[in-house]
C-alpha cells in the first residue's frame, strides 16, 4: 500500500518514525508494505530522512498508486476539502483531527460508506488510548448509559503541575507546549473546545446520533483557582476538567466542565497528560480506559494502528456510522442534578459540614441540586467559586 502523509507536524512526523521503525513488524501485521510516497507539508524539511515532500495537494489526489492518506494537519481548512475530495476519489483516509470528525463526520463517514472505504478516527480521542474501537466493536455488546472523561492532556498536565508541583498556570502551559501535548492555538486546550470535540464524538458513536459540539455547554480550566483545589484537597477530592454524555429517556446530556472529582473514582487519580474514560453499560457495568492523551509516538501509535486496519479491510468498510439527530436530541443541561463545591463569602454560621483555608470565606458541598438552586443555598453569600460535583 502507498500513502501520502498531510501535515509534518508532532502527529504527522511521528506517524512517519514509526512506519519507518517498525516497518517489517507493521508489514506482518497489515498483510504487505506500507510505503510513504509523499508528504504533504508548505514548510520544508531539509533534514528529514524522507524526501518525498510535496507541497501540492493533487500530486496526491491525481496519484492513483495512492490509496491511503493520512490527515493529521488539523483544523478543518482545507482539511475538510481534502479529505471529502480524497474519499470521493475512494482513497482511505485516517485521522487524529478531532475538529473536522466532530463537525464534519456524519458527511465524511457517509462517503466512506458508500465508495466501501474507511474513514477512521482513533486518534482523535485519547491520544494513545484505545477508545473508539472498543465503543463500535468490543463494547456492542452492552447498552451505553453514560461515558464520562478527562479527555485533553494538556490541561490535566496543567492542572497537575500547578497542585502536585506548584507551578504557575503559565510555566505549566509552556511546558505542555515544549512537549507537543497543546493545539496549535493553546485556547483550545484551556477553554475546554478540544475536550468539547472529543467529547462529541464519543457521544455520537455511544449513542448513534451526531452531537453537535457547539451545541455542548463548555467551561474551561481558566477560572480555577489554587484555592479551589485547596479545598478539593478538605474534601478528598481532585480538580479535572471532564467531558460526560450521558443517556436520558428523550436524547443525549452532554457537558464540558472542570469539576471536582472524589477520590474513590478512579478519574480523580489521571494525573499528568494521561487521560481516563469511564464507559458506563447496562450490560458490561463501568469499564475504564487509561493512558497517554496526547503527544507525538503515543497518538501516531493510535493513527498508526488505523492505517494497519484500513489495510487489512482495504476493499471493506468498517462500519462507523452514526446519524443525524432530531431537533431537540441534545437536551438542555439545565435541569440536571449534582452536588456542588461552592466558595462563599462570609459567615459558615448555619452551613453544615463547611471548611475554611481562610478567614470570611467557607466552602460547601451540597445535597444534588439543579443549578438554579444555588443562589437560595448561598443564602446572600457571595459566591467565589463553584463547580460541580462528578464520579
Ligand atoms: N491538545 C490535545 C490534548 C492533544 O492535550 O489532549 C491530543 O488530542
Amino acid at each position: 500500500m502507498k500513502i501520502a502523509i498531510m501535515g509534518f507536524g508532532t502527529v504527522g512526523s511521528g506517524v512517519g518514525e514509526i512506519l519507518v521503525s517498525q516497518k517489517e513488524e507493521m508489514t506482518k501485521k497489515a498483510g504487505e508494505p506500507i510505503e510513504v510516497k509523499y508528504i504533504l507539508d508548505l514548510r520544508d524539511f531539509p533534514d528529514s530522512p524522507f524526501k518525498c515532500f510535496t507541497k501540492n495537494f493533487e500530486d496526491i489526489l491525481n496519484d492513483d498508486e495512492v490509496g491511503l492518506v493520512v490527515e493529521a494537519m488539523g483544523g478543518t481548512v482545507p482539511a475538510y476539502d481534502f479529505t471529502k475530495r480524497l474519499l470521493t476519489k475512494g482513497k482511505h483516509v485516517i485521522t487524529s483531527n478531532k475538529e473536522l470528525v466532530a463537525k464534519h463526520g456524519t458527511e465524511l463517514l457517509t462517503i466512506a460508506r458508500e465508495k466501501s472505504i474507511n474513514y477512521l478516527f482513533e486518534a482523535s480521542v485519547g491520544g494513545g488510548i484505545p477508545i473508539i474501537r472498543p465503543l463500535i466493536s468490543s463494547l456492542t455488546g452492552s447498552g451505553i448509559n453514560s461515558v464520562v472523561g478527562i479527555l485533553n492532556g494538556t490541561t490535566n498536565y496543567i492542572l497537575t503541575q500547578m497542585i502536585d508541583k506548584g507551578k504557575t498556570f503559565e510555566e505549566a502551559l509552556s511546558e505542555a507546549q515544549e512537549k507537543g501535548y497543546s493545539e496549535k492555538d493553546p485556547t483550545n486546550d484551556i477553554e475546554g473546545f478540544d475536550t468539547c470535540r472529543k467529547t462529541a464524538i464519543l457521544a455520537s458513536l455511544a449513542f448513534g446520533k451526531a452531537i453537535d459540539s457547539e451545541k455542548i455547554p463548555t467551561e474551561g480550566i481558566t477560572k480555577v483557582t489554587l484555592e479551589d483545589t485547596m479545598y478539593a484537597e478538605k474534601f478528598s477530592c481532585s480538580v479535572k476538567l471532564i467531558g460526560e454524555c450521558r443517556k436520558a429517556e428523550n436524547g443525549v446530556f452532554a457537558r464540558v466542565c472542570p469539576a471536582f472529582v472524589p477520590y474513590s473514582n478512579l478519574i480523580s487519580n489521571v494525573n499528568g497528560v494521561f487521560n481516563g474514560i469511564m464507559v458506563d453499560g447496562d450490560e458490561v457495568g463501568s469499564v475504564m480506559f487509561y493512558g497517554r492523551g496526547a503527544g507525538k509516538l503515543p497518538t501516531a501509535s493510535a493513527v498508526v494502528s488505523d492505517v494497519v486496519d484500513a489495510v487489512k479491510h482495504k476493499d471493506t468498510n468498517i462500519r462507523i456510522l452514526w446519524t443525524d439527530a432530531p431537533e431537540g436530541y441534545l437536551l438542555d443541561g439545565k435541569d440536571c442534578k449534582y452536588k456542588f463545591y461552592l466558595r462563599l463569602k462570609g459567615d459558615m454560621n448555619g452551613f453544615e459540614n463547611a471548611v475554611s483555608i481562610a478567614d470570611g470565606e467557607f466552602a460547601v458541598i451540597t445535597d444534588e441540586i439543579t443549578e438554579a438552586e444555588i443562589e437560595e443555598i448561598a443564602k446572600g453569600h457571595e459566591i467565589i467559586g463553584k463547580m460541580r460535583v462528578i464520579g
